[in-house]
């Protein structure tokens, strides 16, 4: 057995796998995905060949993305059991990611359980559970399914019921290019620690949801787009910001666990919000957040000037989100339409390579208890 390592508080520093899916390096702000820059590949790619990269270790050529992308559309429409349980969350008002979980459980049904199989479903399935809840949320249908959309475009067919435009799809293309895999977050070490015991890819997947639901990871985006609305105007951002660090609250948006400088994923979707912004969307909201962003970045280095706390992710996917129409509470299941690609990938590399996860843990409980004697009515004191 391995000799015991030191205890890393929440595994920070830790290298719990050897992975050929993406590399993270947060001292030099560097994402690298299957071997591409973040910086190349999100803004290009199309998504359905990204999620092939993941899973298969290389771009396709023309037959087998045709084959990949009729593959994923054939497995776009849920099941009625899955249409109900979404509607029965959206009319109980379940949280959107509860929601998302419910029914991402349920992709088992009427199919074997297979690796592959699963993660298709699962990378598939997913802009038809997050719409088919918006919309019965909204007390609007379902939008039955198009198998001759984008996926991209297909999930922002599922959410307003109509085609996007060709500058929407690639808002969205780009988003969720941008946040398909990002090392061992906890969402996905949450789905290999689940198939590390043989379990399957969907029992993986909707363990990365409940992991992903949580605000330190996946709850960010909405928040940090609420504080730019209730800043308003630059010239608050200072006292706004200040009376926020002095209730010791976060500000979500910035700081992570491997980044210690600025996350490039900030950088790829502060462009595309950009270009977004410029053509079709409210371009002072624009400037306002970038305002926000400096002034926020000022008063973090002047609190924690020996801990970098940079932009992370979530800033401008609330800006870029936002901008496609995209409601705040569906920002972190969108992120998840995205991730989902990763999540499978990590599932099916961890099945093909790896073993048991099973780390240690130090008992600091209290020790030399004993039973005691038992009183006449036969409780047990020590
Ligand atoms: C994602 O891991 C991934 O890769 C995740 C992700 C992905 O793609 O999967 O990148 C997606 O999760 C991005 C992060 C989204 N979350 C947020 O934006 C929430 C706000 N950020 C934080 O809560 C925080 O920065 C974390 C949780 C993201 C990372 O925190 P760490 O590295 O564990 O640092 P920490 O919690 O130990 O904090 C260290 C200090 C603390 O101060 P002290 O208690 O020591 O005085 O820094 C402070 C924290 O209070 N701090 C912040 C802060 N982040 C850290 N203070 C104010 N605002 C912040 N955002």
């Amino acid at each position: 057995m391995g000799e015991i390592a030191y205890m890393a508080e929440g595994l920070e520093g830790v290298v719990a796998a050897a992975t050929r899916l993406s590399d993270v390096d947060g001292e030099r702000g560097r994402l690298t995905i299957a071997g591409y820059a973040v910086e190349e590949l999100a803004p290009h790619a199309a998504f359905e060949d990204v999620a092939y990269l993941l899973l298969n270790g290389r771009l396709p050529d023309a037959d087998a993305a045709a084959r990949f992308r009729e593959d994923l559309a054939a497995r776009r429409a849920l099941p009625p059991t899955t249409i109900d349980v979404v509607s029965d969350a959206a009319r109980t008002e379940a949280s959107p990611m509860a929601a998302l979980r419910m029914a991402a459980a349920r992709l088992s049904l009427g199919r074997p359980e297979e690796p592959l199989g699963d993660a298709m479903t699962a990378i598939a399935a997913m802009p038809a559970i997050v719409g088919a809840y918006w919309r019965v949320r909204q007390g609007a249908a379902a939008v039955p399914v198009r198998s001759d959309l984008s996926h991209a475009a297909h999930c922002l067919h599922q959410l307003f019921g109509e085609a996007p435009t060709a500058e929407r799809a690639r808002g969205l293309e780009t988003y969720l290019n941008t946040v398909c895999d990002h090392g061992m977050n906890a969402s996905t070490f949450t789905a290999r620690v689940i198939v590390s015991t043989h379990s399957d890819v969907i029992s993986a997947i909707t363990g990365a949801i409940g992991a992903l639901k949580g605000p330190l990871h996946g709850g960010a985006p909405g928040p940090a787009l609420e504080m730019v609305f209730e800043i308003g105007d630059a010239s608050h951002a200072d006292a706004f910001i200040r009376a926020k660090l002095d209730r010791g609250e976060r500000l979500m948006g910035f700081g992570h666990r491997v980044y210690r400088v600025r996350d490039p994923r900030a950088d790829v979707l502060a462009r595309a919000a950009e270009r977004f912004y410029a053509s079709d969307g409210d371009r002072r909201l624009y400037q306002l957040a970038t305002d926000v962003e400096q002034t926020a970045l000022r008063l973090l280095r002047e609190r924690k000037p020996d801990r970098p706390i940079q932009t992370n992710v979530e800033f401008y996917t609330a800006l870029l989100l936002h901008g496609l129409g995209v409601p705040v509470d569906l920002f972190t299941p969108v992120f998840a339409i995205g991730r989902v690609a990763g999540w499978a990938a990590h599932c099916l590399e961890q099945l093909r390579d790896g073993r048991l996860i099973r780390p240690q843990s130090t008992y600091v409980g209290p020790t030399g208890r004993s039973l005691g004697r038992a009183t006449p009515q036969g409780h047990l004191v020590n």
